[in-house]
């Protein structure tokens, strides 16, 4: 038989230096008002600069705290799983820095998820395959971004920069024998067409740096993340919905049967159309983007981790964990806690 995957240890970490919307409406013509009225954001983290947090050590932050919530040791990790936009290195990819930082032996793989904001749902669905195959009885998934670095705090730029903020999130997901426990789906989506609606498209290996520097243009702005708001909106609350209904149907749950709905913290005002439109109350959905902005892979194991320590999940709970982002990529995991 098929083993079942549980998540058995969460934990985060973030930045200490709180950026208000006071403080960036200091640097572009922006408000507070404009912010929370269209977002819900009212403060995120921001690295600040010459710390020591990186997307990767942010992440190694992170893991710890969730291997030792499951009650394990680094030593009892058998793969890891890393989702993240915002690597430290173009490449290598931040999962081997975990395995460094972390100490970890050499014979286990480490796994660099991209997929943007659905990166942390389809990297639990990846891991997901592993446990239930019986190849791994453990595996680290992480989600982490250090967005701060690279936006653009004009006002050119100011659609984008008041959203992201940084961060990290991680859970260990465990092979269990109990049949009625676990991940029950996983439903992944993807649209390629709208790739350039929600992306950053420079440096790129059509148009190197070298390039970018000879042009030496300022008004160029590739390699800042574009984002056409309206049309990302739009498409984000209906594929939400796609995403979540497909998990419904396929395990025969109605909503009501839902204990929490953790979405990606894209913007307060999807998550709210969300639960509108799936009539759920309000302690059936958690929402923590009023205090972190949109942290991309991180945002699902944060709240995830917050909603824990507040005991909003018990063991036997339905949780349902749904994503929206830049690809257009979407996803839901439903599990039975
Ligand atoms: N402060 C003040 N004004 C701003 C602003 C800011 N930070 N950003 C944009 N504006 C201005 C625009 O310039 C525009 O001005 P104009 O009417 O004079 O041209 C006006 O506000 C409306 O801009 P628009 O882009 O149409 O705003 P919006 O209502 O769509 O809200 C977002 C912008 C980004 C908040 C919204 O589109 C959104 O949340 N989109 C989805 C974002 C998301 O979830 N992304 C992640 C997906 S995973």
């Amino acid at each position: 038989m098929l083993k079942k995957s549980i998540i058995t240890g969460v934990g985060h970490y973030v930045p200490q230096n709180v950026v208000t919307n006071n403080d960036l409406s200091a640097r572009m013509s922006t408000s507070n008002e404009w912010i929370i009225e269209r977002t819900g954001i009212q403060e995120r983290r921001h690295v600040l600069p010459g710390s020591d947090d990186t997307t990767a050590t942010m992440g190694t932050k992170a893991a710890r705290i969730a291997i030792a919530n499951a009650g394990l040791t680094p030593d009892d990790i058998d793969f890891i799983v890393f989702a993240t936009l915002s690597p430290d290195y173009y490449f290598p990819g931040p999962g081997v820095q975990v395995q460094e930082q972390l100490e970890l032996k050499r014979e286990i793989g480490a796994l660099d998820v991209r997929n943007q904001c659905s990166g942390f749902v389809y990297s639990l669905s990846v891991a997901d395959q592993f446990i239930k195959t019986g190849m791994y009885k453990n595996i680290l998934i992480i989600g982490s971004e250090l967005h701060s670095g690279g936006l653009d705090f004009t006002d050119r730029g100011r659609n984008v920069s008041v959203i992201f903020g940084d961060g990290a999130g991680a859970v260990v997901l465990s092979a269990t024998d109990d049949a009625n426990r676990g991940i029950l789906s996983t439903h992944l989506f993807s649209e390629g067409k709208h790739a350039k609606e929600l992306a950053l498209t420079a440096p790129s290996t059509r148009d190197w740096i070298p390039n970018i520097l000879q042009r030496n243009d300022p008004e160029e702005t590739d390699y800042y993340p574009y984002m056409n708001g309206n049309f990302v909106f739009k498409h984000a609350v209906v594929r939400f919905a796609e995403a979540i209904q497909a998990a419904l149907k396929t395990n025969g749950v109605s909503s009501e049967e839902i204990k929490l709905l953790i979405p990606h913290q894209a913007n307060l005002r999807i998550s709210q159309f969300i639960q509108q439109s799936m009539k759920l109350r309000d302690d059936q959905v958690y929402n923590n983007i009023m205090r972190y902005g949109n942290t991309t892979a991180a945002s699902i194991p944060i709240a995830l981790s917050e909603a824990y320590a507040e005991g909003r999940i018990e063991k036997g709970d339905l949780v349902l964990f749904a994503a929206f982002g830049s690809g257009f990529t979407w996803a839901s995991a439903l599990m039975r806690w």
